[in-house]
């Protein structure tokens, strides 16, 4: 009856917004038998589920916990609020400013450097799959020649998220990687701990909130998800603001001729092609939504791409518009934001403003380098994924850099 809702199906894979469509306006709430969930699709319902506290994050003890370990995402309560008092400082304006922006910028020059002169690039493998991994790992402090068994790490727990249909090699996979990744990383924290440097690692070591202070155990989990958190997404959103703006030649002018007008594009982007398609909460207890009740303890995925395009809330929402006037532009700073890409509410993402250095760093140096870049003959990209969702490849050309 409902095969419009199948988010396992290869069509909706394919392109999902006909069905979220359709969603919102007969189906705002339904129960999705193979996810063993209820499914949320209106902008009102999803923004109520990340900010009211009877939708907990029980969820991610069972989906996110294998992979990572227990991380911020997984608490609630005061237990998150410390937690979150202690790493939160290091992403805030004035340490990224100080401390993170030539990270940031030279992981950008490096990987672009590598293909300026070749008049030709695919900035999905070669620039934003790469990127934010790059500078997490840079941040941390992490040697140079261990960011390709980053990027690895990476890799394999992108595939246990995204494993929505439960497949038991990819799990297995995902519980070796973080085995893996805790005998690097936990030599390397006790070593930073006792010679503590200038980077992000230490300061996690040594960040301490009313007394507490986290465990090479907490330290450990935390890295391991800003690979997922911090590198997937940021990656998705980078190939997704240029995959947007070659397909609206009008809009990437503007962009080009005022670069300040990056940030409008970040954000439209965001809205109207977030990275994070789905989140899943828990009900606490009975709830009442959209004309239906939401059992106890029951799974609820929220979907972020098709609250992002309610028409009760945008206007001409399938539009790609970075000049429209009824999305607030700089809402990388606050919880209070406006799309709900990064969240809202407690969980509201840490690192939307390291996201928004980043984009707007990296998209500013690749337009720099590629005056009249434009999508290679024939090529349309095309987007992947269902949890996470953005382009396979963005297939560009350019006239080479000289030299
Ligand atoms: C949380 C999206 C970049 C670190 C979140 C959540 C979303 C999100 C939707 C909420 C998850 C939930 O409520 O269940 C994004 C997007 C990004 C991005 C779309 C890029 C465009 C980053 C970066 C970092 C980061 C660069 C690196 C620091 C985190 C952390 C949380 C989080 C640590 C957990 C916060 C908490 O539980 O209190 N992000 N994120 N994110 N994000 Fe991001």
């Amino acid at each position: 009856e409902r095969h419009v809702a199948d988010i396992l199906s290869p069509e909706f894979a394919a392109d999902p917004y006909p069905a979220y469509r359709v969603m919102r306006r007969e189906a705002p709430l339904i129960w999705h038998e193979p996810t063993r969930s209820y499914i949320l699709s209106r902008y009102e319902d999803v923004a109520r589920a990340f900010k009211d506290p009877v939708f907990t994050t029980d969820n991610y003890q069972w989906q996110i916990e294998p992979v990572h370990g227990r991380t911020i995402l997984q608490m609630s309560g005061r237990e998150h609020a410390v937690r979150r008092a202690l790493v939160a400082p290091a992403f805030r304006g004035r340490e990224l400013q100080e401390k993170f922006l030539p990270v940031i910028e030279r992981n950008a020059r490096e990987l672009i450097d590598a293909f300026r002169t070749a008049g030709e690039a695919d900035l999905v493998a070669q620039f934003a799959t790469r990127f934010p991994v790059n500078v997490i790992a840079d941040m941390l402090g992490l040697d140079k020649a261990d960011h390709d068994r980053f990027h690895t790490w990476y890799t394999s727990v992108i595939a246990f998220l995204g494993n929505l249909s439960g497949d038991p090699e990819v799990a297995a996979a995902g519980a070796r990687t973080r085995e893996e990744f805790a005998a690097y990383l936990l030599p390397v924290i006790a070593e930073r701990r006792a010679h503590p440097g200038d980077d992000l690692l230490s300061a996690l070591c040594a960040a301490e909130v009313d007394g507490t202070r986290m465990s090479d155990e907490d330290v450990k989990a935390f890295c391991s998800l800003l690979l997922a958190a911090g590198g997937e997404t940021t990656d998705k959103a980078i190939a997704s603001v240029f995959a947007n703006l070659l397909r609206h030649p009008e809009q990437l002018a503007a962009v080009r001729a005022d670069r300040s007008l990056i940030a409008r594009a970040f954000a439209e982007t965001l809205r109207y092609t977030p990275p994070v398609h789905m989140i899943m909460r828990q009900a606490a207890e009975d709830v009442e939504v959209s004309g239906g009740v939401i059992r106890a303890g029951a799974t609820v995925t929220c979907l972020i791409g098709a609250a992002n395009r309610d028409e009760e809330r945008y206007a001409d929402p399938d539009t790609f518009d970075i000049f429209r006037t009824d999305l607030a532009t700089d809402n990388a700073f606050s919880a209070a934001a406006d799309h709900l890409a990064f969240a809202l509410g407690r969980h509201f993402c840490v690192g939307a403003l390291l996201a928004k250095a980043e984009v707007e760093t990296g998209v500013g140096l690749l337009l720099d380098a590629m005056p009249d870049v434009r999508l290679a003959d024939g090529h349309l990209p095309v987007e992947r994924g269902v949890f996470t969702r953005g382009p396979e490849s963005v297939r560009v050309r350019f006239t080479p850099a000289a030299g």
